[in-house]
């Protein structure tokens, strides 16, 4: 019986060393060392052994499966290894292959100077009126009257003004002044806000002139409040806006709805003063709309204006974005060429 296991124990130990996979491992398993193998066949007859014997030869068959065991698990760790290393060889991810090209969004050009100005305004102490407030879709009341622009006024001619069907007196509004209205209607003083939006005006277009550009109106309303803080707060502003070595100045003006009015110059941003195209020589750029609130504004939402001052302003977001970035044609910014949008 001891010949025969070790017979055995060299077939097995031969077939191992010519195992070529972890398949080969399995049915050289399988033969020997299952409950139907080999070995056990042997096993079956140990009971018809002495005591003796059956300790020898049992012992034996113990050692003799554990040295199988031994060998075939160092097997098949060995082809385990390679066929793994064989896997990743092969299945290799190339993270230098170029992606998926997603070209990025970006915020266009009239919306960031929009953000820009908004958040000036609103770090000197203004907020955003509501929607509500602002509507393109306007009545000539806020557009005009209550801004004591009379029936008569040039403003409201047909060549500027797109006038609707939808009912009388309907129009798109003209300029964003009309919030100014709305909120002194809702809200008593203290007022301090501003309110972006579109305006329309029927123009032939050009590289100055759209038929709607955008604009930001501001206005302050409280006691004691003078021509002293609109000068101070538009300063500011444009001090922020186009760095704080850039003079500014007040000039006279008039708008139907402040009293005295001004309009507001920084130095050419091209020239620096000295004359060029873009300031028609004079040095000098326009960049805003202001005044007092006048009286009979006041009076016609019910403030009373021996109480009550204020001041409001205007601004044309297209022009902030043109001087800013050096844009010589308004067009630019509506006909959605993404070689011009890119380059912000
Ligand atoms: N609404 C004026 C315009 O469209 C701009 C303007 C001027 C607004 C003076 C104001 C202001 O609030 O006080 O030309």
């Amino acid at each position: 019986m001891k010949a025969q296991l070790e017979n055995i124990y060299s077939l097995a130990a031969a077939d191992i060393e010519k195992a070529n996979c972890i398949n080969d491992l399995d049915e050289i398993r399988a033969k020997y060392l299952s409950r139907k193998g080999e070995f056990n066949e042997i096993k079956k007859n140990l009971k018809n052994l002495s005591d003796e014997d059956k300790r020898i030869i049992g012992s034996l068959a113990n050692e003799i499966t554990k040295k199988l065991e031994t060998s075939l698990q160092e097997k098949h760790d060995k082809f385990y290894k390679e066929e793994l290393n064989q896997k990743l060889q092969k299945e290799r991810l190339d993270i230098t292959l170029p992606g998926k090209y997603i070209p990025r969004g970006k915020v266009h050009p009239l919306t960031s100077t929009t953000n820009e100005i908004v958040s000036i305004l609103q770090s000197l102490g203004f907020s955003v009126v509501e929607s509500k407030d602002s509507p393109e879709v306007e009545t000539e009341y806020f557009n005009f009257d209550m801004l004591n622009i009379p029936q008569d006024h040039p403003a409201r001619d047909v060549q500027d003004t797109f006038f609707t069907t939808v009912a009388k007196n309907v129009v798109l509004r003209s300029q964003t002044s009309g919030a100014q209205i709305h909120v002194m209607e809702n809200q008593k003083p203290p007022i301090r806000v501003i309110s972006p939006g579109r305006v329309y005006r029927n123009e032939n277009i050009n590289a100055r002139k759209n038929n709607f550009f955008h604009q930001i109106e501001g206005l302050y309303i409280d006691k004691n409040i003078t021509f002293g803080d609109l000068k101070g707060v538009l300063n500011e502003f444009i001090r922020i806006y186009f760095g704080s070595s850039r003079p500014t100045r007040f000039r006279s003006s008039f708008f139907p709805f402040t009293e005295p009015s001004a309009e507001v110059d920084v130095q050419c941003i091209m020239c620096g003063g000295k004359g060029c195209k873009t300031c028609s020589g004079t040095g000098w750029l326009e960049v805003l709309g202001a005044g007092m609130v006048d009286p009979n504004v006041l009076r016609g939402v019910g403030i009373d204006p021996e109480i009550y001052s204020g001041f409001a302003f205007g601004m044309g977001v297209e022009r902030f974005a043109m001087l800013k970035y050096a844009i010589d044609d308004i067009r630019l910014f509506f006909n959605d060429d993404v070689r011009f949008l890119k380059q912000f």
